[in-house]
């Protein structure tokens, strides 16, 4: 096969059981996994193996979603603190990048960074913060009583507090200026107590979707997350957000843009599409239509016959883009509540690719080299069989390709994804 100068980046989005929703109840899953160490160090030598720019960690400091039911919130919402998991995994690996969400509504600018910069030196370079502002009414209640904070608040302080983190980690230790920062919400008397990262700084990790969030990326990230069904949602992020960077000053190539992708691969199609139809079956009714409910932003769905078409619905005031989405698709392949509740809570809104290894590389190749992608977040639907076949199938029919490192040119995260040494 012909090989290319450029590679996909691939991650490995861990999460307890499985990104499908039922992966709690797949025969072989193992329900209490998100709080099993040896189930993270099997994966992460997995991901590794397998040559791996990172393993992804996702996080919020509280319950996932509500009202979906005690077991499958048990599978779900119970893991490991993520940077804590991380510590751990970074002694039991050599090369992978160890990235982890942390909140900039829910922490301090000092911590957050102390923490990362930790990470990132007993790792050897390898860690990676993906910044959120958090946009759960269930942790705003963990932390005061005022609720959620406006989108707009959130992402100003998000700003502030990504300046002083940059700030901290970019040293101004090894030079002479220790000069504090002063801010709106923070106020910081430089330095940390730890020198300048083996990589830099730790490679800045953001999935803002809406402009501001698209901005604040195109500012300070190295890597963006995003979810995208068709090539064109794919492409349209993409060239946006690369058409973002000039504006900072910077280059097309200094942002890694790498959406989510839930691929389920066997040897046969037909095997992969059994295998897709096994999960999607085991999800329970009350949970699809809890899910579905809060897509639509109604409360009583539950009160229809599930077999029965979707009613005619009063206009969100929550998110109008989904409801529309959904009620789209209902009205198109004319579907039932429980039929829609399954299509939309197995993909959870990420794209599923669902064939042999072959096909799912073909998909893969056209979005990346078509640049709708730089690589690809990958969101196996239950662990640890499907990251199994991903690394024994996918990976290397996209390597027979020249698509993707058989092994690592680097050590750290930042030489992994190709990333030039942070000013
Ligand atoms: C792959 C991916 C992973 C994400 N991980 C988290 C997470 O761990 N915790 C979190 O609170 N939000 C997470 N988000 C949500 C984003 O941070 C962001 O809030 C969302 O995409 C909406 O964009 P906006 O903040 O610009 O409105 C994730 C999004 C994507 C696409």
């Amino acid at each position: 096969m012909t090989g290319t100068s450029r590679q996909m980046k691939l991650g490995a989005f861990l999460w307890a059981t499985g990104h499908h929703i039922a992966a709690w109840r797949h025969p072989k899953a193992h329900v209490t996994a998100g709080i099993d160490i040896d189930h993270y160090i099997q994966l992460a030598r997995t991901a590794e193996a397998a040559k791996f720019d990172m393993i992804f960690c996702e996080d919020a400091a509280g319950l996932r979603e509500a009202n979906v039911g005690i077991a499958s919130q048990t599978s779900r919402s119970i893991g490991f603190e993520p940077i804590s998991l991380l510590s751990a995994l970074a002694v039991q690996t050599e090369r992978i990048g160890l990235v982890s969400t942390a909140s900039t509504s829910y922490n301090e600018p000092y911590g957050l960074a102390r923490t990362f910069l930790s990470l990132d030196h007993l790792s050897g370079g390898r860690a990676g913060w993906n910044l959120v502002t958090s946009a759960s009414p269930i942790e705003a209640a963990n932390f005061g009583s005022t609720g959620l904070k406006p989108h707009a608040d959130r992402y100003e302080r998000a700003r502030e507090f990504s300046e002083v983190v940059t700030g901290l980690w970019h040293g101004k230790l090894d030079g002479a200026s220790v000069s504090g920062h002063d801010g709106q919400s923070f106020s910081v008397r430089e330095p940390l107590d730890l020198p300048r990262s083996p990589q830099g700084a730790p490679v800045m990790v953001q999935a803002g979707a809406s402009d501001v969030g698209r901005d604040l990326a195109a500012c300070t990230a190295d890597v963006v997350f995003t979810a995208a069904q068709t090539f064109e949602e794919a492409k349209a992020f993409y060239d946006d957000l690369k058409g973002r960077l000039a504006a900072y000053g910077r280059d097309p190539d200094d942002i890694k843009i790498m959406p989510g992708v839930a691929p389920v691969v066997a040897e046969t199609e037909t095997e992969a599409r059994e295998k897709y139809e096994e999960l999607q079956e085991l999800i329970p009714d009350d949970v699809g239509v809890a899910l579905l409910s809060s897509y639509l932003s109604i409360s009583d769905l539950g009160r229809y016959p599930i077999d029965g078409p979707l009613p005619e619905l009063p206009v969100s005031e929550g998110m109008k883009s989904r409801q529309a989405l959904v009620i789209e698709q209902s009205r198109r392949d004319n579907l039932s509540i429980r039929q829609l509740a399954r299509h939309f809570a197995g993909a959870r809104g990420h794209w599923r690719i669902v064939g042999t290894a072959v096909q799912i590389a073909d998909e893969l190749q056209a979005r990346f080299e078509g640049n709708a992608a730089d690589g690809f977040n990958v969101m196996p639907s239950w662990f640890p069989g499907e990251l199994d076949a991903v690394a024994t199938l996918v990976v290397p029919e996209l390597q027979r390709r020249g698509l993707f490192r058989t092994e690592y040119e680097g050590r750290t995260l930042r030489e992994h994804l190709g990333l030039k040494w942070p000013a």
